[in-house]
């Protein structure tokens, strides 16, 4: 079984690994600079970021490493420990549009940091990550993410702002990479703060730290490893049922985003597959209020009812989980030891998250393991997630 525990305290071995390994591919490491971007997870509020929605995301302490040094030549030569290949960009003469490769949210954000005037130079670079790809972690914002604020460090000389650097970051997905993503994973990748939520109105930006006092539970993110086939396109397709639902409700009562809709204006919509979608919107937003409240009060087994009401909505009228996600979904919600759970992220396949009592995630992992398997024959992954702090130097 492949099971991360407490993955944070496995941290030095990784940073002396990474060094010793850039040693090996760039010759010595003196003058190097250490980065660390995490993912995220996000506890309730799905699919409502880019319909002004609020959402409750965590950083978490799996991320990505990069560990730099400029060396005044005019190229940037990168290695990525994942992929096993190292890519050089030409400072001089940088490609315009992406190259569909890895180091296309490398090159997307020297691109737009040259254009807000903080001038990329030469450097070697090593990014090595703990995060998987493509699971609903936010391997992609966390990459922007990472390249954005250390090449503001090392050569903008001082931090940048973080919500700026988020909806920068958004910007270089939606227009370089060309993913219409929403803005709640860039911003909690670079927002983040250990043992907090974030609570974000993705309209305002506005956002409070909220603690997460789980007490005698812990989040655990299980990962089907189901690679999520056509998620780009079918989520670029969610986005455009939200927008159909929106033009129709605000020809009787103006409304600027579909989550400031009542349950009552859902009468408005005839086509069924836009009323679905927009009834998901309605009541993740009121289930993200509710949580909240919950959480504040301590509640733990009532935002575990609404986790598993958020997989409910996003199964039956989002439609954005797949076989994978409600197999462990349903196994994990028939435990007496998980007071709720649902999938996190855009769906399709990657991962869901849970949250259960401490003393038994081993045993309930253990299990789950064997049942996934045996049914899916693929091996699934866990992850103890503690929340985490944002992008950050490490000295
Ligand atoms: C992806 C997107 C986010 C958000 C989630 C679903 O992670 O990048 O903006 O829309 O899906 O909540």
């Amino acid at each position: 079984m492949r099971f991360h525990l407490n993955p944070i305290k496995v941290n030095f071995p990784i940073m002396d690994n990474v060094r010793i390994r850039f040693t090996e591919l760039f010759g010595k490491s003196d003058n190097v600079q250490h980065f660390f971007c995490p993912g995220r997870v996000n506890l309730i509020g799905e699919h409502i970021d880019y319909l002004g929605g609020l959402v409750m995301p965590s950083a978490i302490s799996l991320g990505i490493t990069a560990v730099i040094r400029p060396n005044k030549t005019n190229a940037i030569t990168v290695h990525s420990t994942d992929f096993n290949e190292t890519i050089e960009l030409d400072l001089s003469s940088l490609p315009n549009s992406k190259q569909n490769n890895w180091c296309d949210f490398v090159l997307g954000v020297v691109l737009h940091l040259n254009q807000i005037g903080i001038e990329v130079g030469g450097c070697e670079l090593l990014l090595d990550s703990n995060l998987p790809k493509g699971s609903g972690l936010s391997s992609s914002a966390a990459l922007e993410v990472l390249c954005y604020f250390m090449f503001s460090c090392v050569f903008g000389g001082k931090e940048p702002n973080r919500v700026q650097m988020a909806l920068d970051c958004q910007r270089i997905e939606n227009e370089f990479i060309g993913v219409s993503c929403g803005i709640m994973d860039q911003f909690a990748v670079a927002n983040g703060q250990a043992d907090k939520a974030i609570v974000l109105n993705c309209d305002t930006l506005q956002h409070e730290i909220v603690p997460l006092d789980l007490k005698e539970y812990s989040l655990l993110i299980i990962n089907t490893n189901k690679p999520r086939a056509l998620a780009e396109s079918a989520y670029n397709q969610r986005r455009k049922e939200c927008d159909e639902a929106l033009k129709i409700i605000s020809v009787e009562r103006p409304i600027e985003n579909l989550v400031e809709a009542t349950l009552d204006d859902l009468e408005l919509i005839s086509n069924p597959i836009f009323k679905k979608r927009a009834r998901h919107a309605l009541t993740e937003q009121l289930r993200v209020q509710k949580s909240v409240g919950v959480l504040n009060s301590g509640s733990l087994v009532e935002f575990g009812n609404l986790m598993n009401e958020s997989h409910q909505s996003l199964r039956d009228d989002f439609e954005v989980s797949c076989a994978e996600l409600d197999f462990v979904v349903n196994e994990l919600q028939s435990s007496d030891s998980c007071l709720g759970a649902r999938m996190t992220g855009a769906g399709f396949g990657g991962c869901c998250v849970a949250l259960v009592e401490t003393k038994r995630v081993h045993k309930l992992s253990q299990s789950l393991n064997e049942t996934y398997k045996t049914r899916f024959n693929r091996v699934p992954e866990f992850y103890d997630c503690k929340p985490s702090n944002g992008v950050h130097i490490i000295s």
